[in-house]
């Protein structure tokens, strides 16, 4: 059976990195009482951590799926920006042993957690970046491959990456500009980036190269997932 070990209040964190892992009864509860009382109590005592981090671990396995081929041996760099904890990456990791993993983040939970676009304000987060090590760690990734970048205290790396990915986070929950000068100057011809994102068309205009590599229709998750490369303005 395959399944993330969890460490002590990482099945919090995944549950509101990923609602639907929240199930219908959890869901209807976080309705009727609303999403503070669900962000602060209900995911803080009521979670079962052997479930969350099995369901969590097929969650990422198919997302690997949707990247795995265009990720390569010569990759050695890569950035993930909101990774959550980081299974993805995990993942990766167990497939594409000893590469070098960076990781740009938020170090808190919001109050009141509210999904879906918030534009340049980016006021949403929902990590914590001690336990993403630790979960990372506890899912064999060496703490020498890991590098957590604190998005409102550090400065970003300036490496020249192979990979870059944001699953639902860089412009599904935030303006991809945000990010479009640092990305600039991060990428190399062949970096590929992936991201999801609701105006695929849009990034036409920004990359030489795009295609859509998965269509999600579900309410929770409904984005196309994209794969750019080589900025036209850079
Ligand atoms: C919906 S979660 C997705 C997490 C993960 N990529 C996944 O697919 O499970 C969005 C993540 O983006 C993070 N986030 C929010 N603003 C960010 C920013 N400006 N830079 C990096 N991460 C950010 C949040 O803390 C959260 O972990």
């Amino acid at each position: 059976m395959k399944t993330f070990t969890l460490p002590k209040k990482a099945a919090r964190l995944i549950v509101l990195q990923r609602i639907e892992l929240a199930g219908k009864n959890l869901k209807k509860i976080r309705k009727i009482l609303g999403r503070y009382f669900f962000s602060n109590f209900i995911t803080k005592y009521f979670l079962n951590s052997a479930k969350v981090g099995f369901e969590y671990h097929k969650i990422m396995q198919n997302e690997y799926l949707t990247i795995k081929e265009f990720i390569s041996n010569e990759d050695n760099f890569f950035l993930s920006i909101g990774a959550g904890v980081g299974g993805l990456e995990a993942i990766i990791n167990q497939n594409f042993p000893s590469k070098n993993y960076y990781f740009i983040e938020k170090n808190f939970i919001s109050k009141k957690v509210k999904y879906g676009w918030t534009g340049k304000l980016n006021s949403e987060a929902y990590n914590s970046l001690e336990i993403q090590r630790e979960f990372l760690k506890s899912n064999q990734m060496n703490d020498h491959q890991i590098n957590i970048i604190d998005f409102d205290k550090d400065n970003f790396p300036m490496i020249k990456f192979d990979i870059i990915t944001s699953l639902f986070s860089l412009d599904y929950h935030y303006d991809f500009d945000l990010y479009s000068d640092y990305l600039k100057k991060v990428s190399k011809k062949n970096t590929k980036i992936i991201f999801d994102t609701i105006r695929a068309e849009h990034f036409k205009k920004i990359f030489k190269n795009v295609e859509i590599i998965k269509s999600s229709f579900d309410t929770v998750h409904r984005s196309k997932r994209i794969i750019c490369s080589q900025f036209i303005n850079p």
